[in-house]
């Protein structure tokens, strides 16, 4: 079973634990400000290999390599003009750059998956503090099993992999709830390849400029990891309920009562107050709720598509994708 050590508690030995199991390289599971992520040294590929073991995750999906600094980003990558904005802006935080890899960057071509460009970011938090003291890049996907909810604390993580891994960091419910927004900058297009915990309003408030939606800028491809279905709890998935039917579970938002609450398995508001960001750092562990009231069904009350409401929309259609 992993060790699981509270970072609030015994910060000093959480990082010393980590790095050593990191250095042996095996993956920790560690707190980021958007979800639990199973990180491993991005410049091993033995590591690199036990994350997409642990995860059974198809190896052509690339991950993303995180950083403590910039001085760390620059050894790997090449910034053009308007991510380094976006950088200097947003980071530490839940933003991805996808950016051409320096040809003499260490980090390995299993965690790029063999592309020329890499996905990076430094996350906040906890995080943040392990990968300063390691001084290399952690490559981190979110710590689930492919296909499967990510997880926003340290017991999700617990009841999905924890008799497979040794370490996990516990720093209390992640923040955000939503992985990182991905951008790709090509030349003066600004590309959004995930929508995530930063809002794209934000990124054209800041640049003056639109970001492209991936129907418009035909990124889907680019984004290998963007499979249709993901994210799939046990029950189904049903969007946009008006009303709830017999033994389904409930999941709504902004305080309204939805017909034939009292038919429902269990009834969760994700935000009663319509806080988007309240929403997003519950989506997850309400998913998991309500996947766990043995409901065959679980119907999401309407959201708002405006704000972070983009990226739990997302989240919440490939939830209810067809399944392989
Ligand atoms: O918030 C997050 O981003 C979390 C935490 C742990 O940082 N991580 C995360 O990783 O969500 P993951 O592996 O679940 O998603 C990474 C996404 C995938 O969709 C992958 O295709 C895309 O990033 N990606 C990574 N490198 C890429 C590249 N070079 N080009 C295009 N897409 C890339
Ligand atoms: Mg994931």
């Amino acid at each position: 079973m992993a060790d699981i050590i509270d970072t609030g508690r015994e910060p000093e030995r959480a990082i010393e634990r980590a790095c050593t199991v990191l250095a042996e390289g095996e993956p920790v599971a560690i707190p980021t400000e958007t979800v639990y992520g199973l990180a491993a040294d991005a410049t091993n590929p033995d590591a690199i290999s036990r994350i997409y073991e642990m995860k059974g995750r198809p190896r052509f999906n690339p991950l993303i390599s995180h950083v403590s600094d910039m001085a760390m980003a620059e050894v790997h990558v090449r910034f053009d003009p308007i991510s380094r904005r976006l950088a200097e802006a947003f980071w530490p935080g839940p933003l991805t750059l996808i950016l051409p890899q320096r040809a003499d960057s260490t980090v390995h071509a299993l965690a790029s998956a063999g592309l020329d460009t890499l996905g990076i970011r430094m996350p906040d938090g906890f995080s943040r503090r392990v990968i300063a003291r390691f001084a290399r890049p952690l490559a981190a996907p979110s710590a689930n099993t492919s296909g499967k909810i990510s997880p926003t604390s340290a017991a999700h993580v617990e009841a999905d992999l924890g008799n497979k891994l040794r370490l996990i960091l516990d720093a209390g419910p992640a923040q955000i709830g939503l992985e990182s927004t991905i951008i790709k900058v090509d030349g003066d297009e600004i590309r959004l390849l995930r929508p995530g915990g930063l809002d794209a309003a934000e990124i054209e408030t800041l640049l003056g400029l639109p970001v492209m939606r991936p129907e418009t800028a035909g990124a889907t491809i680019e984004a290998p990891g963007m499979l249709a279905s993901h994210y799939a709890p046990g029950a189904a998935v049903r969007l946009d309920a008006v009303e709830v039917r017999a033994g389904e579970a409930l999941v709504r938002f902004g305080g309204g009562r939805i017909t034939g609450e009292a038919q429902a398995t269990i009834v969760l508001d994700l935000s009663p107050t319509g806080n988007l960001r309240e929403a997003a750092a519950n989506l997850f562990d309400y998913m998991k709720r309500a996947d766990a009231s043995g409901a065959a069904t679980i119907a999401f009350g309407p959201i708002p598509s405006d704000g972070l409401g983009e990226a739990i929309i997302d989240r919440l259609q490939r939830a209810a994708a067809p399944r392989e």
